[in-house]
């Protein structure tokens, strides 16, 4: 078979999956089979594989099929232009979440800011804003051992090791000192909405997904502890989920926060708010 036919063969079939986006799918795995970037691909349609190519791809059309996230069948993903490792340790990132480091980069006026990401994962928060802002200093905490770990491995790839420090921490407990900004992607899907959300989903930790009440206690329970932890005038960012922008905005003004707002993300949901305190 040639590169041409394979892609039509294994979109056909994630199609009949239902996997979304079959086509950049079966694209990203031929490439990563091959060891070729993908745009290369299309200078190679004619060229055929050789059963040493197919087999491994073979298997991996297969796990995908069986909705294996497909970062996790690449080993790494993209997020705020570096190269992250994904694997079950963490959640895998989201573009929603690139979103909040982009408005991150143009709202930190102070390049030598104080810096804390909680539920930090795979580091992608704390990394992209210690890549941005170099004399940033950056704490990023995780309940998670696997996370942190995933995290620390990211942070050598990214030679960006000494740029920032990990803690095991639930919330703020083990946090010491006070920051400019603090900045928090909590899981926020709430337990009975469980099989509402994609196979896909269901490979990150549940650590990661889930909180209880309406998905929202964790969150709740950073907006309470924030103050103790932002110097006068610090900003507390969140990522939240459907549905829970009114009651946290509400639960914000209730501590005394400031200059509440929300953002939407870009299909338009309240996804992102940001207050300051003191
Ligand atoms: C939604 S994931 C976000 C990961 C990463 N920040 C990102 O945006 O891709 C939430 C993270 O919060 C961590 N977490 C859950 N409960 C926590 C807690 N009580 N204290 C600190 N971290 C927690 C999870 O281990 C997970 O890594």
């Amino acid at each position: 078979m040639t590169v041409l036919e394979v892609l039509q063969s294994t979109t056909a079939y994630f199609q009949k999956r239902h996997i979304e986006n079959p086509r950049l799918n079966a694209e990203h795995l031929l490439a990563h089979v091959l060891g070729r970037k993908r745009i290369e691909l299309y200078l190679q349609f004619e060229r055929t594989l050789l059963e040493s190519e197919l087999t491994p791809l073979r298997e991996m059309v297969r796990r995908r099929g069986a909705r294996e996230p497909l970062q996790h069948l690449l080993g790494n993903v993209e997020f705020c232009v570096l190269l992250f490792l994904c694997d079950k340790r963490a959640m895998v990132p989201r573009p929603e979440t690139e979103e909040l480091v982009e408005f991150l980069k143009s709202e930190v006026r102070n390049p030598k800011s104080e810096i804390l990401d909680v539920g930090t994962g795979s580091g992608v928060i704390a990394l992209s804003l210690a890549s941005e802002f170099p004399e940033a200093q950056i704490l990023a905490v995780d309940i998670s051992d696997d996370a942190l770990g995933l995290a620390q491995e990211n942070a050598a790839r990214l030679n960006l090791a000494g740029r920032v420090r990990f803690l095991k921490s639930n919330l703020l407990e083990n946090v010491e000192g006070t920051f400019d900004l603090v900045v928090a992607n909590l899981p926020y899907v709430s337990t009975q909405a469980r099989d509402t959300l994609s196979r896909e989903v269901l490979h990150d930790p549940a650590v990661a997904v889930f909180a209880s009440g309406r998905g929202d206690k964790l969150i709740r329970e950073l907006i309470a502890q924030g103050p103790s932890r932002l110097r006068p005038g610090g900003m507390l960012a969140l990522e939240i989920g459907i549905g829970q922008s009114e009651a946290l905005f509400a639960a914000l003004a209730e501590k005394n926060y400031r200059d509440i707002y929300w953002k939407t993300d870009y299909s338009g949901v309240r996804r992102f708010l940001f207050a300051r305190y003191g």
